[in-house]
């Protein structure tokens, strides 16, 4: 039996059970077996949930570059690390060999030093999914700066937050990007955020869309010049396993941009491990992760799990439906793609479109496909099962999130059998727990409750920048001695899980966690409104929408309502980014509030869901008149 790779469901449950009993042994023969270190580890795990406290493989030294990179190159220095498929079907694509990214990676890394930057400081890359952003995620990481990737359709306002949070002292950006038919310019956005950035001493510019730009003296440096003069020579910044990697930003459901903080050792054997399982794969593949790395699934699955393993990883520019719906299907028979990683929001857009755009394109290269992001519907499931895997291609639907760095909960392909709609099994080293609204964990099976972990593993963030208080907080402080999600799960008859979505105020927007608190501040600042609270609601495309219930200052507005909705929406794309604008929008009278003034989310989530039966006892509102109102004039 391998540890590394599971084959079969015996395998699984043998591998399971190691991994519970001993989960020190079980990460430690991994971590020895798998990876180059330049220093073996004092100790595999300290941890402490209750400060929360969480280190592994204290002592160890490495660079996750040179596992990633260096290693790879006298076995495999001639294979394509990174394929590059542009947005344009026309442009060339780029087969980024694992020397070729070496020398990339070093000379970037080398640059990054000759701009002052050092071990420790913080780096903000923002730019489209173009090879530099993953050579410059490991330009970070070969010397100790630690990467803050922020996606690159956020808004300048929410840039700039995350640029100040963590202090960053360079930001990487490009001329501009390519989406579908449109182009966006990036620059003016940086350009935009710094006015309110005082610690960026820098700005790295990419030549991407060929673009008339400003760049601001002493400021702006176009990148290529200082490429071409750099050394290809770059000797890895060794690190401590528990120094940080990269702070990724993600939303809360009250406050500011929780900064997750990951750090190297753990990520780095944990991606890696999920990864070789989760995809079964094997050398010869080409795996695509249609994600962008701006969120976690393509920091763990696009660059740095893949890249652990040696695999091909492709990275796409472009968007699923340029030039036309069919454009994910060719690129799998292009490059004859053999897993292919999606988001159940994609998936259900492509199966609106006529079938022709899948069946026109030969997928039998397909071996394992896979979802993630949130729940997918019984129906994608299936629409993707039939058409897209012919029914031979395993789903694995993964759950994880930002902040456990690598997937959780996944069916092993060839291994776990599948069931639409369910993650399944805890992937090895997992130790979940279903909780009640008592704390008290719910054993057995047919049961449902809040998920939580009950024991680290290595990939877990462990805090968030600069406020350790709200990680504890938000984390560990729900359900003593557990980590809590923040998620709701039910576990089946044979101990399956599903997950049933979020137990707070965060709704998952194709895919995007989005907090609602952080929307409603920004609409709160347009001069008409006087108060906000928003839900989500079932999308058929999206999984969930939200729904604004808005009161204005002056209840008899005369203004245009059309007029209002939509600079509302403009005020979001601003502060926030368009993926967060509203679907609908009720102006009403009132909100219904307890009487210690908090708003009842569950009614207007009730009615946002058209589900008036059972709204629950009104009676104890301070204005339960108001309910009837909302109801009434519900969009
Ligand atoms: O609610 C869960 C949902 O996405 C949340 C995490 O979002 P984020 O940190 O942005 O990471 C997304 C990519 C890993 C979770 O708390 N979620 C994620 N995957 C699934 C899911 N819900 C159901 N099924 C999934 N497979």
């Amino acid at each position: 039996m391998s540890t590394y790779h599971i084959k079969n469901l015996e395998e699984y449950f043998q591998v399971y059970r190691k991994s519970i009993r001993n989960p020190e042994l079980f990460w430690e023969e991994i971590a020895e077996e798998h990876f180059v270190w330049r220093k073996k580890w004092d100790k595999v795990l300290e941890y402490d949930f209750s400060k929360p406290a969480i280190k592994w493989f204290e002592g160890a030294k490495l660079n996750i570059t040179e596992n990633c990179i260096d290693r790879h190159l006298h076995i495999r220095g001639d294979k394509t690390a990174i394929l590059f498929e542009p947005n344009n079907p026309d442009e060339a694509v780029q087969y980024i060999t694992y020397k070729e990214l070496h020398k990339r990676v070093c000379k970037f890394a080398n640059v990054l030093k000759e701009k002052g930057i050092q071990k420790g400081d913080r780096v903000c890359i923002y730019l489209p999914m173009i090879p530099e952003l993953a050579i410059s995620v490991l330009a970070c990481a070969r010397i100790g700066a630690i990467h803050s990737v922020v996606f690159a359709g956020f808004s300048s306002t929410a840039l700039a937050t995350r640029i100040n949070d963590c202090e960053a002292k360079m930001v990487i950006t490009s001329d501009g990007s390519f989406r579908g038919a449109k182009t966006i310019d990036l620059k003016g956005i940086v350009d935009e955020a710094l006015e309110n950035c005082s610690c960026v001493e820098t700005v790295l510019v990419v030549k991407r869309i060929q673009s008339d730009i400003q760049m601001v003296e002493n400021r702006d440096c176009w990148l290529q010049p200082l490429l071409d003069k750099a050394s290809e020579v770059c000797e890895p910044e060794i690190v401590n396993a528990e120094d940080p990697l990269f702070i990724l930003y993600t939303s809360g459901s009250t406050g500011s941009p929780k900064g997750m903080l990951h750090t190297t050792g753990g990520y780095m054997i944990y991606t890696a491990y999920t990864f070789k399982n989760v995809f079964n794969y094997k050398e010869k593949d080409v795996y695509w992760c249609t994600a962008d790395i701006g969120w976690i699934t393509g920091h763990s699955y696009i660059v740095y799990g893949p890249l652990a393993n040696g695999a091909t990883t492709v990275m796409f520019e472009g968007v699923p439906s340029y030039p036309d719906f069919g454009r994910f299907w060719e690129i799998v028979e292009k490059h004859k793609v053999t897993q292919f990683y999606t988001a159940p929001t994609a998936i259900r857009a492509l199966a609106k479109e006529k079938l022709d755009f899948v069946n026109k394109y030969d997928l039998s290269s397909l071996k394992v496909l896979g979802t993630v992001g949130e729940p997918i519907n019984e129906e994608a499931w299936h629409w993707y099962n039939d058409n897209v895997g012919k029914k031979k291609s395993p789903i694995v639907d993964t759950w994880w999130q930002t902040e456990t760095g690598g997937m959780m909960i996944s069916p092993i392909p060839y291994t776990t059998p599948t069931k639409p709609t369910y993650a399944t099994l805890p992937l090895p080293g997992i130790q979940l727990a279903l909780m009640d609204a008592d704390g008290e964990e719910v054993k057995g099976n047919q049961v449902d409750g809040r998920l939580c972990v009950k024991y680290p593993w290595p990939s877990m963030a462990r805090t968030i920048w600069g406020n350790h208080e709200r990680y504890k907080n938000t984390y560990f402080s729900t359900f003593e001695n557990m980590y809590f999600t923040g998620d709701g799960a039910l576990r089946d008859e044979v101990g399956y899980y599903r997950i049933t979505g979020r137990v707070d105020d965060v709704v998952i927007v194709s895919g995007h966690n989005l907090g609602t608190a952080p929307i409603e501040d920004a609409i709160n600042e347009h001069p008409a409104v006087a108060e906000s609270a928003i839900v989500g609601f079932p999308h058929d495309i999206k999984g969930n929408a939200l729904y604004g219930y808005v009161i204005l200052k002056d209840v008899g507005e005369s203004r245009n309502h059309e007029n209002l909705r939509k600079e509302i929406n403009q005020v979001i794309t601003e502060h926030i980014g368009p993926i967060a604008k509203l679907d609908k929008i009720q102006f009403t009278v009132g909100l219904p509030k307890t009487r210690s003034g908090k708003i009842m989310r569950r009614i207007l989530r009730k009615i946002a869901h058209n589900e008036l039966d059972n709204l629950g006892d009104v009676s104890t509102l301070l204005n339960p008149e108001v309910v009837e109102s909302i109801i009434n004039n519900r969009l």
